[in-house]
């Protein structure tokens, strides 16, 4: 069976409230079958005739191959702007023109290692997939899950289930631990002896993490939201500049080199531009 991303026209079986987010289960065949932790889809929004061109990006939360309905693939998001706004106003039914899995998933880890799984807001999403396929190695798996308030978390109930330890934060204090999941994790590394941090959140959290992990000795991948236009690697839209084995600084895209890097790997603090020294920047003080 092929592996790569399919074009298809989804169904939406069932669109439901969960606190600030939007729970969208859409029947796509094919996608869910091809779907490996950390992969997301890029869905047209506004209709056949919309000036709407660019696709929005969405981290897979579940993916069932078979079904009474076929293969059904499923979202949580945030209404932000126009694009999320039309998909929350969907009915069962209707179709949404979906592409996908695309993206680099998570890499497993080869032994059966402690693993901490730290979400950001909708970032814990694509965790709770990667938790079955970690437990089914025998890794025990920790999770945090972070978030301004306690309406902006999203799988408490579901993380109790995927993991042997779950901590909350919330910033506000309406729920759990206040502050943010960065405060807990010095702690949870020692405390579980943990080999990996797996991170989805906003970029501000992930920087913090893969210092944190580098600090503690521990592997990080974490997923990136970075701006993305194509999703599949054509407009270079979504670059983040990265290190290679080579030590070379490259900017990479993260629709098809990720969404998920190596934490240590990418240079956070450059994001957003190209830092000096990047494989074909321009030089500084040159000539033409
Ligand atoms: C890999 C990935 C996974 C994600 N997973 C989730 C998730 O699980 N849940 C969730 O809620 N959100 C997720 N997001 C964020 C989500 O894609 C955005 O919230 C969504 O695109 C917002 O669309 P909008 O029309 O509502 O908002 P707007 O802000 O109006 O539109 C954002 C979109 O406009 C385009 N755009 C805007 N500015 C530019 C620019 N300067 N250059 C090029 N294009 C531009 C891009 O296509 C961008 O995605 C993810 C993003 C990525 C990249
Ligand atoms: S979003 Fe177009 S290249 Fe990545």
């Amino acid at each position: 069976m092929s592996t790569g991303p399919l074009q298809l026209r989804g169904r939406v079986l069932k669109l439901d409230r969960v606190g600030d987010y939007q729970h969208l289960t859409l029947v796509a065949p094919g996608v869910a079958e091809r779907t490996r932790p950390g992969a997301f889809v890029a869905l047209a929004v506004g209709g056949d005739h919309s000036a709407t061109l660019l696709r929005r990006a969405f981290s897979i939360y579940r993916a069932k191959a078979s079904g009474v309905y076929g293969g059904t693939v499923e979202i949580v998001f945030a209404v932000h702007g126009p694009g999320t706004a039309w998909l929350a106003d969907r009915r069962p039914h209707d179709e949404i023109d979906v592409i996908g899995p695309l993206g680099r998933p998570f890499a497993l880890p080869k032994e059966p290692v402690p693993c901490v799984l730290v979400g950001g807001g909708y970032g814990s999403a694509p965790l709770f997939g990667l938790a079955d396929r970690l437990r089914e190695r025998g890794c025990s798996v920790h999770m945090v899950l972070g978030a301004a308030s306690e309406s902006r978390l999203f799988g408490t109930v579901q993380a109790k289930r995927s993991a042997q330890s779950v901590v909350v934060t919330t910033e506000d204090g309406s729920v759990g631990t206040p502050g943010r999941a960065t405060d807990v994790l010095p702690d949870l590394l020692a405390r579980t002896n943990a080999a990996v941090v797996y991170a989805c959140g906003p970029m501000g959290m992930l920087s913090a993490i893969a210092a944190l992990a580098e600090q503690h000795g521990v592997w990080s991948q974490c997923a990136v939201e970075e701006q993305m236009a194509c999703g599949v690697g054509v407009c270079m839209t979504c670059v983040l500049p990265v290190r290679g084995d080579d030590g070379v600084v490259r900017m990479v895209r993260s629709c098809v080199e990720g969404p998920v890097f190596r934490g240590d790997r990418v240079l956070w603090a450059d994001a957003g531009t190209i830092p000096a020294g990047t494989l074909g920047a321009p030089r500084v003080g040159g000539h033409a």
